[in-house]
Order: C-alpha cells, then structure tokens, then sequence
C-alpha cells in the first residue's frame, strides 16, 4: 500500500518536478511555520498558567487579612463613629462568631528572651489600628515595645534600661495605652507603684502622672477618660485630664467578695456607654459596673449551679464585643470564654483545657484585644509571646 502511494507521489513528480519542489518546501515551510505557532501558542498558555497559580497562592495567603478588610470596609461606615480607644471591632462579632483554632505568633516567637526579637513575661497590649501596630509591656525586660505586624522585632519605647525608679526606667510594667491624640504612652510602671507618661515624639519628656498606686489594667473611652485598676486597694478610677484625685467607677469598698467590691481586680475594659468591666481575679469572676453604678453585677460566671460549675479560674483579661459578648480570658484554664449577653453557659472560643505551645494551645492568657477586623489578639504569658486568632469569615456567613 504504502508502495504504490509512494509511487503515485513519485510519477505526480515526474510530471512537473519544479512545480513540486516548490509545493514541497512551501508544506514544508508552512508545517514549521505551525510548529512555530503552536510552540508560541504553548508557551502562552504555560505563562498564563503560570502567572494564575501566582496570583492564586498570593491570594490564599492573603486571603483572609483581604476579606476581612473589604468587610471592614463596609461595616467601619455605620460604626466609625463609636470607634475608639480599646472599643472593639467594627466587625459585628455575636455569640456565633468563630476564631481560627490556630494562632500565628506576631510577637515573640524566639522564646523568651531580652533581644528585640524577644519577650520576657509580657503582660498588657494596646493595638494602634491606624498604624498597624502593637504596643506591649514586655513586663520581664522592664521595657514597653512598639512592635508593627509583620516586622520581626519590636523597638523600644520606653524603658529598657533595667529596672529602677529614675524617670526613663520601669519597673514591671504591666500595661500600656496611647493616649487619644496618640501623642502619648500611658504606662501602669507597676513595681514602682506610678503611673507615668511619655511622649512618642521626645524620649526625653516622661512623667510621674500618679504616685503610690498598685496598679494593674488600663482602659481609655471615647472622651479620652483613662481608667485604672489598682489591686491594692480594690477598685477601678476614672482620671481626667488634670484631675488630682480621679473618682471610684468601681469597687472601692475594701478589697472583698460583696457586690460593690472587688479583690486584686486586673486587667479593664469600658465600652461606649463607660461601663467598667474588671477581671475580678482573686474572686474568680467578672464584673460589670455602669456608670454611676454603687455596685457591680456579676456577667460571668452567669449562674453558677452543680449543672454549671464556676469555670472562672483566674480571670485576668476582659473584652467586650459590639453585641455585648464579654470575653474573658482564663488564667488557669488556658483558654478563652465568652459569655453571650444573658447567657448562664459560656463556651471556650480559643485555647485547648491544657497548657501548651502549640500554635492552638495558651499558657497562663493575659490581656485581650481585638483589632477592628475582628481578629483576636492574646498575651500568651508563660509563653513570652503575643498571638494572633484570625477571625473565621467563613463561620460568620448568614
Ligand atoms: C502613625 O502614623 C502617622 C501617619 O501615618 C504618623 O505620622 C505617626 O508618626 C505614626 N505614629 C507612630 C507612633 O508611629
Ligand atoms: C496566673 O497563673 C500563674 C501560674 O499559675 C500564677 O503564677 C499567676 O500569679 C497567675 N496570675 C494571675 C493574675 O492570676
Ligand atoms: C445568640 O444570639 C441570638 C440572636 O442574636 C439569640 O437569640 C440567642 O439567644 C443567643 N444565644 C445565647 C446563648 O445567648
């Protein structure tokens, strides 16, 4: 068969072998030239290919900071306004909302230490939203760190110099605000019973803003207010610019178990109608304070019952979402709980029961933030360093 085809193609040839050559190599060169065109059309399409997996594995990694911006966004509209100070997320956060389970470490993951890159018993955070920032009292190093996300070491604001009582050292400092302008770092500098502020802009200008005071948590509302726990002597103040005294907006009764006191109260929170909620840590319970208010009411434990143990064990840190959830975090559990409004049960929203280093796990939690996405940030005590629960978009779909 093959034979004969050959033999037809060799006569056709005979007839006009010129004509012939000439078709031969226009096939000839027409076929490369669709060689050449498909190769091109390959090589196209790999790149394309290529440059989607791109763009698709930079998305994934960006996926979730990227989708809880354009949610933000659209939330910050019709909640701007309230927005300030500690108070919370624009994210509607309510008693469904999930976290990631596992944390990503955004400060201190080389274990404690006392290099820029390290934390030695951190204790208090504030997030500066604006300025995608964190500011932390790196308790153990006696030093208050400014730490952006995503860097890989913090720079020191204040302090770090040893521990001492001259004007530019701390001493233990257990938590830290910027003032509303952000002008200033207001410092509970608690092993020299002071608190004390300094200017972001000059170094040099610190200030003893009061004396003699065991103080613990700092919050500050939407007026500016700043709000101080003291554990020793049980109460919560409220101090205004220039005022020498400040007043009781909690506890202030002797330290004790009754209602309108509190013992060793901790770390703070205030919302936007100046509620005071305080870790009431010695009486393993969180208390509400409204304002006016001549006494607390008890918002967890909710009811305690056989049914219903008091899971409270060491509460230290306390935040509240928009919908009035309390979040609180549990010293000796290693977990964080969140109390619904009205709810008697809570339900454990990050930490396993037992302490670890796991990216899920918490060692002694301390203070709380959120960031206005919603993300949840955590003070890992015991192990010196500041994690990161991204908020669950996906469980937050209605
Ligand atoms: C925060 O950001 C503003 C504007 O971007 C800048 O001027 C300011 O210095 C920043 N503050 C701190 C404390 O970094
Ligand atoms: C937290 O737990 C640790 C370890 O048990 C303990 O040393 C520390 O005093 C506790 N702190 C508070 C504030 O409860
Ligand atoms: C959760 O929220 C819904 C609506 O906001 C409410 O009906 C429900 O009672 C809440 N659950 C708890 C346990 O508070």
């Amino acid at each position: 068969m093959s034979m004969s085809d050959r033999v037809e193609v060799d006569k056709s040839a005979v007839v006009n072998p010129n004509k012939t050559r000439l078709r031969r190599l226009l096939e000839h060169f027409r076929r490369r030239k669709l060689i050449w065109i498909i190769s091109f059309n390959i090589l196209i399409v790999t790149i394309i290919v290529i440059q989607i997996t791109i763009i698709l594995v930079n998305k994934n990694k960006r996926e979730t900071t990227s989708a809880t911006l354009s949610t933000t966004t659209l939330l910050t509209t019709t909640t701007s306004s309230t927005t300030r100070g500690q108070l919370i997320s624009c994210v509607v956060t309510n008693n469904n909302t999930k976290w990631k389970k596992n944390a990503i470490t955004i400060a201190g993951e080389y274990g404690q230490g006392n290099a820029l890159n390290q934390l030695n018993w951190p204790s208090g955070i504030y997030i500066d939203d604006d300025n995608q920032s964190i500011y932390i009292a790196d308790s153990g190093n006696h030093r208050i760190l400014r730490w952006e996300f995503g860097a890989r070491r913090g720079e020191v604001v204040a302090g770090g110099k040893g521990y001492g009582n001259a004007i530019d050292q701390l001493d233990y400092p257990l938590d830290v605000v910027l003032d509303k302008a952000k002008k200033y770092l207001i410092i509970c500098d608690q092993g020299n019973r002071r608190l004390v502020r300094s200017s972001r802009q000059n170094s040099q200008d610190q200030q003893i803003l009061i004396s003699y005071i065991f103080c613990w948590g700092l919050a500050m509302d939407n007026n500016g207010d700043l709000y101080i726990s003291d554990y020793g002597t049980g109460n919560v103040r409220r101090w205004r610019e220039g005022d020498t005294e400040g007043t009781v907006v909690a506890g202030g009764n002797g330290q004790g178990n009754e209602l309108n006191q509190l013992n060793e109260p901790n770390y703070i929170f205030v919302d936007e109608y100046y509620s005071v909620y305080v870790a009431d840590d010695r009486n393993n319970r969180v208390m509400k304070w409204k304002k006016h208010a001549t006494e607390g009411i008890l918002v967890a434990p909710g009811q305690v019952s056989d049914k219903n143990p008091n899971l409270l064990s060491r509460p230290t840190g306390v935040i509240v979402d928009r919908k009035g959830n309390i979040y609180v975090s549990i010293n000796g559990t290693h977990q964080i709980w969140r109390w619904s409004t009205d709810a008697i049960e809570s339900d454990p929203v990050v930490g396993e029961n037992l302490p670890g280093s796991g990216s899920a796990e918490l060692e002694n939690p301390y203070d709380l933030s959120f960031d206005r996405q919603g993300n949840l940030y955590v003070v890992d005590l015991s192990n010196h360093r500041i994690q990161k629960f991204f908020i669950d978009l996906d469980c937050n779909k209605f």
